[in-house]
């Protein structure tokens, strides 16, 4: 495909250049995804919050905002209960004034219409007729994911349910009942023109309505709306003509569609983009094709919301071969990936998701040559868990996302002196906000480099290495003064005299309650650490071998203990670990650690006292996590007691109260993580003002860190 002429500054010409939908300019090719938020009011008026939030990312650059999922028959057809409507005119004055603030920053916003047809979780609650293009005629399969959810999280997702005593009401949708949804659609894009909103998207992906005609899966009519592409394609194509006929030719309208559906029965993207070329036939300025997984097919749920970055580029790439209006494409795009693929031809626009979450100024940084100031996403899947547990938007790596209406960096009153003591996420989060308000800090880490646990667990999660790197940056742009191999002591308090003193030095580890872990094949997450980052010569002298410490030598000498990339591709050959890994605990690090080992050909055995493995990973996480886990034949044991390490393995008592043992080479210990206030206590009386956060607070993991560290940096 030929090259574009680059445009735009020198850093990302072609990302960041100019582009067009329809009569639309744009100032550059990144769109913020359509993505449903729960931050509306109860009425289904946008929030202050929810306005908030989008005007931040106009502010930080982005090129078209869409707003996800607004319910053209609010409050049938809506997914979640605070969506906001446009299904009457009292929506528009609070649609006028997020265009309005959008407009101040020279942003363009659209609104993403849509009905929820299968998935209308508030037409269930209300025990409203659920649209759909035909009954099912099997039961669906029981969810494979339930037995994954904690009790709270299934309550939360049951709402709906409950509040119908169970009485779904499954319709299928009779010729008038579309032709309302049709007038629906183009009544709503009316308003949103008249709220002086930019554009409408609408929805055919994703396993609502008007995919769910369009999908063979999903479709089973025999009228001229099921059965051949070109009648599951007709509900589809008259919105289209009905809101074109509404708003006339000049107002930018299209529509985002699946591009694959990663389930049997789905459509192809053949069938993609047969389906494009009629949606321009239609009059449709653009078209967005994204892709749909299947809750069935768990690794490949998050399809949808992907893992894998970039691979659906390839459906947007084959639809462009077929229209001559712009393509969007979207999933998991970095910059440097998304300007190869404006550059290469593949689509005209990026659609980003959680990276906006995660940065809301990414495209001014971008045009700045400030890429390493951009806060990354750490795929934690938060944010899309929120959804589903009908919960307003959140994110694991940004604490200020969706609090912009409330948080103002606010210079302090009174500079202070503030000593942190601790270089994991939540120090570095506290350093830098207490810095950027003006305060003078001094940051000590005992080891030689930033980062805490959270570059280890980098290893096994690369994007969290990539958190550490935006942190590490901050902090050398920032007046604060860095001491590596320096622990914070009374005797160093007294000395720097701190008016503050911010104890972020991680959790204590307790394991003394289990017998054998002094033994030379038990690891803790400590020892690994050492060992494998080479910060421990005694440890590995005690734990390892003479071989494999000459293989650690060798790492270390072509640099890999500096680099987490590079040490994790070491693991792919060595790690001191033998074949057979038992893991005692099976929360987040457990399953995490389970998943990277698993990958490096490890036989695992993950051993847990309560019902459910990862509880505090966000649920698409631990599903894709708990799937590759079984899918590799790891031994999962829940509701086990441990009692002893052995020769041979480790010793437990199963549910059935049967003493057990499961073989083990080496046994790592994924527990016992508990609070540490064993420094702040020692601090104690010395003058400063004492505060604990992080995981040395109480365990919260990475997102728990930088929330404490936000809070504390904003606090003193
Ligand atoms: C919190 C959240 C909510 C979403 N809601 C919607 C939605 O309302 N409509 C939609 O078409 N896609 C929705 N999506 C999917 C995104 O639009 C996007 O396709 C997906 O996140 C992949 O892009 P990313 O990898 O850049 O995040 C949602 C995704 C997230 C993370």
């Amino acid at each position: 495909m030929a090259k574009r002429k680059a445009a735009g500054n020198g850093h990302f010409p072609h990302l960041l250049s100019p582009g067009r939908i329809g009569s639309m300019t744009l100032r550059n090719r990144i769109l913020m995804c359509p993505m449903g938020d729960n931050l509306a009011n109860e009425d289904g008026t946008m929030s202050e919050r929810q306005i908030a939030y989008f005007e931040a990312r106009a502010r930080g650059g982005v090129g078209l905002i869409l707003v996800g999922s607004v319910p053209v028959m609010w409050p049938a057809g809506a997914y979640n209960p605070r969506h906001p409507g446009i299904s009457d005119d009292r929506f528009i004055p609070s649609l006028a004034e997020l265009a309005r603030r959008v407009h101040a920053h020279d942003g363009r916003v659209a609104l993403q219409l849509v009905h929820g047809g299968k998935s209308s979780m508030q037409d269930i609650a209300a025990k409203r007729p659920l649209f759909l293009p035909s009954i099912p005629t099997e039961q669906s399969a029981p969810d494979p994911l339930g037995a994954m959810n904690t009790g709270e999280e299934l309550a939360a997702m049951s709402e709906p349910f409950i509040a119908c005593g169970g009485q779904v009401n499954p319709h299928a949708m009779t010729r008038e009942e579309i032709a309302d949804v049709v007038a629906a659609f183009a009544d709503a894009a009316d308003r949103a023109k008249r709220a002086g909103i930019d554009g409408v998207e609408v929805h055919g992906a994703h396993g609502y309505l008007l995919d769910n005609f369009l999908s063979p899966g999903t479709n089973h009519r025999t009228d001229e709306y099921g059965g051949s592409l070109e009648n599951r394609a007709r509900f589809l194509l008259e919105v289209l003509r009905a809101i074109r006929a509404r708003v006339g030719p000049g107002y930018p309208m299209w529509a985002r569609i699946n591009g694959t559906e990663f389930f049997m029965n789905g459509n192809t993207v053949e069938d993609a983009e047969q389906v494009a070329a009629w949606m321009e036939a239609a009059g449709a300025d653009a078209v967005h094709v994204s892709a749909h997984g299947d809750g069935g097919r768990l690794i490949l749920w998050t399809e949808t919301v992907p893992q894998v970055p970039g691979h659906l580029v390839q459906y947007a790439a084959a639809v462009k071969r077929h229209v001559k209006i712009p393509v969007i494409t979207v999933g998991r795009i970095d910059p440097e990936m998304a300007e190869d693929i404006i550059a290469r031809g593949d689509a005209d626009f990026v659609a980003m998701g959680r990276k906006l979450i995660a940065d809301p100024e990414l495209p001014n940084k971008l045009a700045e040559g400030r890429r390493e100031d951009v806060r990354p996403c750490i795929y934690q899947y938060r944010c899309i868990e929120q959804i589903f547990l009908r919960r307003p938007l959140r994110c694991s790596s940004n604490p200020t996302t969706a609090y912009e209406h409330e948080f103002e960096l606010k210079p302090a009153a009174t500079p202070r002196k503030v000593l942190v003591a601790g270089g994991g996420p939540a120090g570095m989060e506290a350093a830098r906000t207490a810095a950027l308000r003006g305060h003078k800090v001094t940051l000590c880490e005992e080891s030689s480099q930033l980062g805490g646990t959270t570059l280890f667990s980098s290893l096994v999660n690369e994007a969290n290495g990539r958190l550490v790197e935006y942190f590490e940056a901050q902090l050398q742009k920032l007046p604060i003064e860095v001491r590596l191999n320096q622990s914070v002591t009374p005797d160093l308090v007294r000395e720097l005299r701190p008016d503050v003193v911010v104890v972020a030095c991680g959790a204590h580890h307790d394991t003394s309650g289990l017998r054998g872990t002094e033994r030379p094949n038990v690891f803790n997450g400590h020892d690994l650490r050492a060992l494998i980052t080479g910060q421990d010569p005694a440890l590995a002298a005690a734990k390892l071998s003479l071989p494999q410490r000459a293989l650690l030598q060798v790492g270390r000498l072509v640099g890999a203990a500096g680099s987490m990339d590079r040490l994790r591709d070491l693991t792919q050959r060595w790690m001191p670990l033998g074949k057979r890994v038992a893991i005692v605990g099976g929360g987040l690090v457990g399953v995490e650690l389970g998943e990277f080992l698993v990958n490096r050909g490890r036989q695992v055995a993950i051993l847990e006292q309560s019902a459910g493995l990862g509880k505090e990973m966000a649920m698409p996480r631990r599903w894709r996590a708990v799937h590759v886990l079984r899918e590799h034949g790891a031994e999962i044991l829940t509701e086990v007691r441990v009692q002893e390490i052995t020769d041979v393995g480790v010793v437990y008592v199963d549910k059935d109260n049967k003493q057990q043992t499961v073989a083990a080479d080496s046994v790592i210990l994924a527990y016992g993580m508990v609070e540490n206030r064993a420094l702040a206590d020692a601090l104690r009386g010395l003058g400063p003002e004492v505060h604990v956060i992080g995981d040395a607070h109480g365990v919260g993991y990475i997102e728990g860190a930088v929330r404490d560290g936000a809070t504390i940096g904003m606090a003193i």
